[in-house]
């Protein structure tokens, strides 16, 4: 830095001995005095952003206990009811709800298909053949804050922000279970941001947050809207206006997703409290086993080859969760304002 800027200044205070053609040489000078002073101008933008963010400090250590229900406690909420493995693992789009394939738990490498504009991204690999050098605390860092182990951000399609509420005991259970799985050699290319803009904004959405302790909430739909961001409804039904979603929470539905190799548009269904269009035209009951549904046998094994109706709500994933968790989420929908307008949930291609 301080080189090529003392080289600026000797160009600047330069004499040119051809007087004939100084003014070409001015016009000259200048363009280059213009460019050094942009080169370093950027320079600066790089070096201000590479070592002043992400501004996240490394955790005190952290111990994780292990033991049965601790494990089955990490690999109920990891996958079924925050579907981490929904991006870290690769699933069977041939199904309706795509399956994960279980030979393949955590081993990532599945490229994020939803925002191909921020760049080329990959799900990481989640088995101890990766996070065996991580520790526990280097671990729930980077679920809860979005940084790497070494310091650099991750991607914000791993939605960590979405995990700040999660409280430490849920944390260290998760990562009790992932520690359980079968190590899966499988390498990841690391991710491109498309532009620089994408890269500045990788580092800058970081912050240190104090991990939540024990929960306490004061009602069942309150529980059930924690549940619901941290498991990602929210981001999927709510009302989109202008590609942005609406400051209200309103669970209207209608984002349209085009599934990667495929031209048919799958809509979010509208799960607000409309009696007509919404949640509130099932019972709790009825909720309930719409989802328990995806884990029989049958409700896992229904074929979606192209052209034919798929989804990117991961059924089968969810399925997995328990009465008491779906029923505080049918009371949180249930809570919210009604939408009272349909959905065309499926538009095949013609
Ligand atoms: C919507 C997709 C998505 C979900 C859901 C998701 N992740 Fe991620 N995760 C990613 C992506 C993509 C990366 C890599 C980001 C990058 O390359 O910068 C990542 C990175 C990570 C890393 C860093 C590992 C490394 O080697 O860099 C950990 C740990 C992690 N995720 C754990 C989890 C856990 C635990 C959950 C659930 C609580 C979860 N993820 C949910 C997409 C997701
Ligand atoms: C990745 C996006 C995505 C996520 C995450 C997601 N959904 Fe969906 N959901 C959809 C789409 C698209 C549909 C319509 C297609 C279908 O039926 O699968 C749908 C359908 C539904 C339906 C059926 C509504 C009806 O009218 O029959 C319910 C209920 C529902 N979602 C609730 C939830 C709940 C609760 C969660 C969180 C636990 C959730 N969804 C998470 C995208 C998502």
């Amino acid at each position: 830095m301080v080189n090529i800027s003392t080289f600026a200044i000797s160009l600047v205070t330069m004499t040119i001995p051809n007087k004939k053609s100084s003014i070409l040489k001015k016009i000259l000078r200048s363009l280059l005095v213009i460019a050094l002073l942009f080169g370093l101008y950027l320079a600066g933008w790089y070096l201000y952003y590479k070592t002043q963010y992400p501004a996240v400090s490394p955790l005190s250590p952290i111990e994780v206990q292990s033991n049965d229900s601790i494990v089955e406690r990490g690999r109920y909420l990891s996958n079924h009811v925050f579907v981490c493995f929904e991006c870290h693992t690769p699933r069977n789009f041939n199904l309706f709800g795509a399956p994960l394939i279980e030979s393949q738990q955590g081993a990532g490498n599945v490229k994020m298909q939803s925002n191909p504009e921020h760049g080329v991204f990959y799900s990481t690999n989640l088995t101890p053949y990766n996070l065996g050098s991580w520790t526990d605390a280097e671990i729930i860092r980077a679920i809860t804050m979005g940084v790497h182990k070494n310091g650099e951000p991750l991607y914000f399609g791993m939605p960590s922000f979405k995990y700040e509420k999660i409280p430490l005991d849920d944390l260290k259970a998760m990562v009790a279970y992932l520690r359980t799985l079968k190590p899966i050699r499988n390498e990841v290319p690391e991710g491109k941001p498309a532009s620089w803009e994408v890269w500045k904004n990788m580092r800058t959405w970081q912050e240190n947050i104090q991990l939540a302790g024990k929960q306490q909430f004061s009602s069942s739909a309150e529980y059930g809207a924690y549940l619901a961001e941290a498991g990602s409804c929210i981001s999927c039904h709510q009302t989109y206006v202008n590609g942005q979603p609406t400051s209200d929470l309103v669970l209207g539905g209608g984002y349209p997703f085009v599934l990667p190799g495929r031209k048919d548009t799958i809509r979010a269904s509208n799960i607000s409290s409309d009696k007509t269009y919404g949640a509130a035209r099932y019972t709790k009951e009825n909720f309930i086993a719409r989802f328990k549904y995806f884990a029989t046998k049958e409700g896992k094994k229904i074929p979606a080859p192209k052209g034919r109706f798929q989804t990117p709500m991961h059924w089968t994933m969810y399925a997995g969760m328990n009465d008491s968790d779906l029923g505080a989420i049918y009371d949180f929908l249930l809570s919210l304002p009604a939408v009272s307008k349909p959905v065309q949930v499926y538009t095949p291609v013609d």
